[in-house]
C-alpha cells in the first residue's frame, strides 16, 4: 500500500483506500486505525468493508485520542447486522 501512496503517478489526485475490516475466511481483523492513519497521512480517504465483521465488533469511526485514525466511510450488509448490537443506530437510516 505504501508504494501506491507514494506513487508520483497519483500525485495531486484524491485517492480512496478501501479495505476489509476483517477476513470472512480466517476471521482475522485488520488494524483499522493503523491503516486509516497511513491513508490520511497521504491525504487519502479511509473506507472499510464491515459486511462480515460488522455484526460482531465495535465500530468506532472516530476514535478519540487518535487524530487521523478516523474512518471516512464504512460498508455494511444490512441483512447481516439486523438484530445485532448496531441495530439501534441503523434504525435511524433504514426500515427493516
Ligand atoms: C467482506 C464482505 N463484503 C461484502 C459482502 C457482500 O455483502 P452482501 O451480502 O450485502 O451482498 C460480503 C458477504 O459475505 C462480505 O463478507
Amino acid at each position: 500500500m505504501f508504494c501506491f501512496l507514494q506513487d508520483e503517478a497519483y500525485k495531486g489526485r484524491k485517492r480512496v483506500g478501501s479495505f476489509s475490516a476483517a477476513s470472512n475466511v480466517t476471521g482475522r481483523k485488520s488494524d483499522i486505525q493503523a491503516i486509516a492513519l497511513l491513508l490520511h497521512q497521504h491525504d487519502a480517504y479511509a473506507c472499510f468493508d464491515y459486511a462480515a465483521a460488522g455484526p460482531y465488533v465495535e465500530i468506532d469511526m472516530n476514535p478519540s485520542g487518535r487524530p487521523g485514525a478516523h474512518i471516512d466511510a464504512i460498508f455494511l450488509s444490512m441483512h447481516k447486522v439486523r438484530q445485532s448490537k448496531h441495530t439501534r443506530y441503523l434504525e435511524r437510516f433504514a426500515h427493516f
